[in-house]
């Protein structure tokens, strides 16, 4: 049975990436993928600078870079800040980036976001993926930018939109048909 492991880059409460995040766990698991949901605010780590690194890398950048390692798929939910990606996760990506073996070479990569904003975190989502290239994670082109997030979600916590519903279905399927054996 495949694996998955899904996280989103905000650890606020009602956060509508958390949302995301839980839907696509629903929709991985209807798929027959063993899902491994975490939360980054179990992972605490300050912010990354070299001298802190030289003194001691914090354990939980060693857990997550080997979860990261661990698991044939792994699902990223993002806000966008700025046009950017959110502190939370480039500090977290930062981090387990300098773990050995790489952490982003295992997995098949997913992406996606709700934003406040009707462009659905298309920039950050952009920036995230060219970082997560960079490093050498392989990610599935399906654009899953989702927004305005108000309007986005019903009352199940499913998606409205009929495009929305079919780009999580396309999403899901380059998951789990994509792979980096
Ligand atoms: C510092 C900051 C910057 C933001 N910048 C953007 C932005 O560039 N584009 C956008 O669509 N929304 C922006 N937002 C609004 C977020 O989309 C909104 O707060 C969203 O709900 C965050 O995701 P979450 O619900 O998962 O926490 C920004 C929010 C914050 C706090």
């Amino acid at each position: 049975m495949p694996t998955a492991l899904t996280l989103s880059g905000s650890i606020r409460q009602a956060s509508y990436n958390r949302m995301l995040q839980d839907h696509m766990d629903r929709k991985l698991q209807a798929a027959g993928v063993c899902v491994n949901s975490i939360d980054l605010a179990d992972f605490a780590m300050p912010i990354f600078n070299e001298d802190l690194e030289a003194e001691q890398t914090p354990d939980a950048a060693g857990r997550l870079a080997e979860l990261w390692r661990s698991h044939d798929i792994v699902f990223i939910a993002t806000p966008e800040y700025n046009g950017g990606v959110p502190p939370l996760l480039v500090n977290a990506i930062t981090w387990i980036s300098r773990q050995r073996p790489s952490p982003f070479r295992n997995a098949v990569f997913g992406i996606g976001g709700v934003s406040s904003g009707k462009y659905g975190t298309i920039f950050s989502l952009s920036h995230l993926r060219e970082s997560l290239t960079k490093v050498g994670a392989l990610v599935v082109p399906t654009l899953l930018g989702i927004g305005p997030a108000a309007e986005a979600f019903d009352a199940n916590g499913d998606f409205i939109e009929p495009a929305i519903v079919r780009k999580i279905d396309q999403m899901v399927h380059e998951l789990t048909h994509f792979s980096r054996g």
